[in-house]
């Protein structure tokens, strides 16, 4: 039987959205990007001193708190202008999706919520997936601090996750070589690794942070984990100042749950990010607190950290609005709107920590409205000396 072979080619307004089998370049099938930028950074949309930002709502309990999102601004008075574009989950066309990677383009921010793909068509892709591959976002960072009024499994926990976001097991490179056999392709590239480390290192540097923990598979998957490990210490040695050491994903998993406060910051491949994130939300307080930033050298795109979508718990009035929060208050930061995203976070810090009004996924009795009722409580009361 000949061997089916799915692989990424550009999207086209008004086609079907699918892995095309055509003949591209090895290069081409692992970089939508040339390895050296030469454009010029691309400016943020900024009319009349607001900024407009792409909102994607996305599945599940996306689009509540989204409007969220809405209100905080709104009370805050935060000069950011929303334009909002939804995703049917329902079809294969590529149109909503060519939108808003257009609209994302335009106005170089985004926030989001996570877009279901529910088409079980193996040939449809993860718009969500596509979205980061097509603007180039090549790193997911995950600031993951305790909040000290929130129970959990750990605490004083500071550690950030920088996560490469494009390729890897994400690659969506899949083909069936013989009947019954299917081969997934992992696809690491010296580049992109390098990207990565650099990025991770510039940042502790930046940030005052210590040691970086290099997580990987080289023990099994000599070359492609090899590449990425064997990059990272290279880049390591550019920086003396800042300890390094690496790990095994598997240990790095049993060390996060029994000692996680050796971890400073660490970097990883795509699908260990995706696991790692999510256990260390999983001690910290579950998947409705952390919120997460992709970067590319030219688009920035927010949403909760764990990507979920939360479809069981959506129109119910309960679905923890802070982590949608948090990645406002993120964007506002990537901004510059240092003063609305300061008197945000203090305000969500205030209701989830002094004032204990929690969501049932932190044990809490409240509805998310109460949270977000109690967060605009605090923001008008702020003192604004700004
Ligand atoms: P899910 O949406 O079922 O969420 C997992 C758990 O977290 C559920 O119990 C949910 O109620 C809870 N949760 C999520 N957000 C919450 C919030 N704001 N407040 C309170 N509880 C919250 O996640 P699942 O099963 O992992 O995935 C569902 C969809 O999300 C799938 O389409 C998957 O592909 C996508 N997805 C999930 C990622 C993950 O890291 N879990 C990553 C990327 C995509």
């Amino acid at each position: 039987m000949a061997a089916r072979i799915f692989m990424k080619r550009p999207l086209e307004l008004g086609k079907t959205f699918r892995k095309a089998s055509t003949n591209l370049s090895a290069f081409e099938i692992q970089h939508k990007s040339p390895l050296v930028k030469k454009q010029q950074k691309i400016p943020v949309a900024l009319y009349g001193g607001r900024h407009a930002v792409t909102m994607l709502p996305g599945s599940g309990i996306g689009p509540e708190l989204m409007a969220y999102v809405r209100d905080v601004f709104r009370y805050a008075g935060a000069p950011v202008d929303f334009e909002t574009i939804n995703i049917n989950p329902n079809t294969d066309e590529s149109d909503d999706l060519i939108h808003a990677i257009t609209s994302i383009k335009r106005n170089g921010v985004a926030i989001k919520g996570n877009i279901e793909t529910k088409s079980e068509d193996t040939e449809v892709q993860s718009r969500n997936v596509a979205i980061r591959n097509e603007l180039d976002l090549f790193i997911n960072v995950l600031n993951c601090k305790s909040y000290p009024g929130v129970k959990c499994r750990q605490s004083n926990i500071d550690i950030v996750i920088i996560r490469q976001n494009t390729e890897g097991e994400y690659a969506m490179l899949e083909h069936e070589s013989v009947h019954g056999v299917v081969e997934s392709m992992k696809i690491v590239t010296q580049s992109n690794s390098e990207r990565v480390a650099r990025w991770a290192f510039e940042y502790a540097k930046r940030h005052g942070r210590k040691k970086v923990t290099i997580v990987h598979k080289a023990n099994i998957m000599k070359l492609s984990d090899g590449l990425f490990l064997e990059t990272s210490r290279r880049i390591a040695k550019e920086y003396p100042e800042i300890e390094h050491n690496d790990m095994i994903i598997d240990n790095c998993c049993m060390q996060l749950v029994s000692n996680p406060h050796q971890f400073d910051v660490m970097i990883m491949t795509n699908l260990y990010g995706s696991i790692v994130s999510n256990v260390i939300c999983g001690l910290i307080g579950g998947a409705g607190l952390l919120s997460g930033r992709n970067y590319g050298d030219h688009y920035a795109v927010f949403e909760p950290g764990t990507r979920n979508t939360g479809t069981a718990i959506a129109g119910k009035n309960i679905a923890n609005p802070i982590a949608m929060l948090n990645a406002s208050v993120d964007m506002l930061e990537h901004l510059g709107h240092q003063q609305h995203a300061d008197m945000i976070q203090q305000a969500i810090v205030k209701t989830i920590c002094e004032d204990n009004i929690q969501t049932p996924d932190l044990g809490g009795h409240h509805s998310s409205s109460d949270v977000v009722q109690r967060v605009i409580d605090h923001i008008v009361h702020s003192d604004r000396t700004w």
